[in-house]
């Protein structure tokens, strides 16, 4: 449903400021702790609820990721955790040599394999255990970090995968109750940019380019 132009107004004004969101009493101070099971997500997956991830209204953050992987590591070995059912890897297939996905859902990588090109490999399993191959140029986590509990944590780890000079381009939802996942983030991570986008329906998210 579309929010009021008030209530867009005031998520973006709390969105960014941290402070302004507590002042105002608008949460972010606890994070969401929305983690659902393997079989939950496979369920949503196959039934279509993610289907919307390939709307119009949801490019913006994807395009966004996408420009910020040709800048980054154009030619490279791209890891994307919590792949979904490829809508990133489509718009950023012109950018990377080779390509791997990961995902809880096994209906969303059936989907995701539709059409990919060999250099693009699947893998159905819990990131928060996934131990890569090999080190990547890019570690991509689009709408996945804050479903997970131990964000600093998996945050170290996954650097540990990252090929020297490389980036990790992260997006979440831009909900003041993100702030917290950002915070953890960014104690282990140095941003380098961040893009910060509303769709005309008042949804907005935040995209960061970051490195160890
Ligand atoms: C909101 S969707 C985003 C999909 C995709 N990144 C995109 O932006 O189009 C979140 C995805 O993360 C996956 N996911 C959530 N928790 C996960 C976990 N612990 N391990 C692997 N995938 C996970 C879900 O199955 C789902 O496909």
């Amino acid at each position: 449903m579309p929010k009021s132009g008030f209530r867009q107004r005031l998520d973006r004004m709390a969105y960014s400021s941290p402070m302004l969101a507590r002042v105002l009493g608008m949460g972010g101070r606890k994070r969401r702790r929305t983690e659902l099971s393997q079989s939950g997500w496979d369920k949503e997956h196959i039934e279509g609820g993610w289907d919307r991830l390939a709307d119009l209204d949801e490019l913006a953050h994807h395009a966004v990721v996408a420009g910020y992987a040709s800048r980054l590591a154009r030619g490279g070995h791209f890891l994307d955790i919590g792949c979904g059912a490829g809508v990133t890897e489509q718009l950023l297939r012109p950018w990377y040599a080779g390509y791997h996905g990961v995902d809880f859902s096994d209906n969303a990588i059936e989907k995701a394999r539709i059409g990919a090109p060999e250099s693009a490999t699947f893998s159905a399993g819990d990131a928060r255990t996934f131990v890569p191959a090999r080190q990547y140029d890019l570690i991509i986590m689009c709408e996945v970090l804050e479903y997970f509990p131990d964000i600093e944590e998996q945050m170290r780890r996954y650097a540990a995968y990252l090929a020297p000079g490389g980036a990790f381009i992260l997006s979440m939802w831009a909900s003041r109750r993100s702030h917290p996942s950002w915070a953890a983030v960014e104690r282990v991570l140095k941003v380098r940019d961040t893009t910060l986008m509303w769709n005309g329906r008042g949804v907005g998210w935040a995209v960061k380019a970051l490195t160890p």
